[in-house]
């Protein structure tokens, strides 16, 4: 049988993603060696960003699923050792980035970007109810609060104090009462302090939600939009290609096009639009009477214009809003409640269209934009003390 060439090798590699640069091993030019004995055994050595790179497991299982499907290919034995400094640097500046990520975000598998076109629509309360309700269902969930103005995770998901930092550097996420990992910038600033953030500073900071925080394994990380598009959605798009969009609108035909802006800004940035949820769909009275408050129909609309499942009709419930007040989301308080019961609907649905493979045999992102690298301070963190 003849034996497997390099030109094959290469190829089957194109399919072992990095999970975090997202971008095949061959691309990334990490690929340090190949060799083929005859006897068919292959040997190759992969370079990592780090020598402590938590994916390492992956990255071989990957490369061994893959090459070992090559007709004529015995063992396959997986070597790693590290990019040079140079090395480092000639990717970086080729990704434009200011640094290469360690394998923080390595273990989560989907990252699922929660937007609106407008304010105030419950893009906030969605993300912490969907988290909790992949949490309950057996999914680890984090929510990573991207809005730096209004932030409203610790409100909701009934978490407030200083993360603790790792001794290799990284911030803890807080566990909240529903299991959820929260991050917000509210943990790192004073109660209702007025943040001016410049365009730079909050690239800096969600970068470095995303990469300096230990997420660990995760099914789902939701991230919470600030209202509107524009810079964090870049910022988004530039560090996680594979990010996924799921769109809140009422029901109202006003915020379906504004909506639907927030789509197309996704669309722009080549990030994949996972669904749309309709919030604030309707009231129901104690004695049955239904009112559409705020119109009908918006949500259906907006999903057969993008061509997106709509994942849930979210009834206007005080109840909702009482349990997001207390910091313990509805799906865990009363996961009967007909709020409740539709996020827990919209739950499955994602579940249902996402893949639970592991991201690195995820297919390579195309045309991931490269922005300019990030600037402004860093985080006022604290380092944890003895534990
Ligand atoms: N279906 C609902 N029923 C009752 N109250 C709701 C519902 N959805 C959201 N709310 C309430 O409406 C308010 C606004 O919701 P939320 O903060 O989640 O919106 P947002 O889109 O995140 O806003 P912003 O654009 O300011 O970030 C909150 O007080 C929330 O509790
Ligand atoms: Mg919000």
């Amino acid at each position: 049988m003849a034996l497997p060439t390099k030109d094959q090798v290469t190829e089957k590699l194109r399919a072992v993603i990095d999970p975090e640069l997202r971008q095949s091993v061959v691309d990334l030019g990490m690929v340090r060696s190949i060799v083929i004995a005859d006897s068919g055994r292959v040997e190759i050595v992969i370079s990592l960003t780090t020598s402590g790179c938590p994916i390492r497991s992956h990255f071989q299982q990957a490369v061994v699923d893959q090459v070992s499907s090559i007709e004529g290919a015995g063992e396959v034995v997986v070597g790693f050792d590290v990019l040079s400094s140079d090395e480092k640097q000639g990717l970086q500046d080729r990704l434009g980035r200011s640094k290469l990520p360690d394998g923080a975000l390595a273990m989560v598998k989907n990252v699922i970007c929660v937007a609106s076109g407008k304010g105030g629509v419950g893009k906030s309360t969605m993300t912490a109810n969907l988290a909790a309700a992949l949490q309950a269902e057996g999914h680890p969930a984090g929510a990573l609060d991207c809005d730096v103005y209004g932030y409203s995770l610790p409100r909701m998901l009934g978490v407030n104090r200083k993360p603790e930092v790792s001794p290799e550097r990284k911030i803890l996420p807080l566990d909240s009462p529903s299991g959820v990992k929260v991050i917000s910038i509210g943990f790192f600033v004073e109660e209702n302090a007025a943040v001016v953030w410049r365009g730079p500073m909050l690239h800096k900071a969600i970068q470095q939600f995303l990469e300096d925080v230990e997420w660990g394994e995760l099914d789902y990380l939701l991230l919470d939009l600030p209202p509107g598009t524009g810079d964090v959605s870049m910022t988004l798009a530039q560090l996680l290609p594979q990010a996924k969009f799921l769109v809140v609108t009422t029901p109202q035909p006003a915020a379906q096009s504004v909506a639907r802006r927030a789509a197309e800004m996704a669309g722009k940035v080549d990030l994949e639009v996972l669904g749309v949820i309709e919030n604030m769909s309707g009231f129901t009275t104690p004695g049955g009477e239904r009112f559409t408050i705020f119109g009908e129909g918006g949500g259906q609309r907006l999903a057969d214009e993008l061509d997106v499942p709509l994942l849930g009709k979210v009834p206007l419930q005080e109840e909702l809003r009482e349990s997001a007040d207390s910091g313990l989301p509805l799906v865990i308080n009363q996961p009967n409640a007909p709020a409740a019961q539709a996020i827990n609907a919209a739950a499955r649905g994602i579940i249902a269209a996402t893949p639970v493979d592991l991201p690195v045999m995820q297919a390579a992102a195309v045309g991931m934009p490269v922005g300019a690298a990030a600037g402004g301070t860093e985080l006022p963190v604290v380092q944890a003390g003895p534990r």
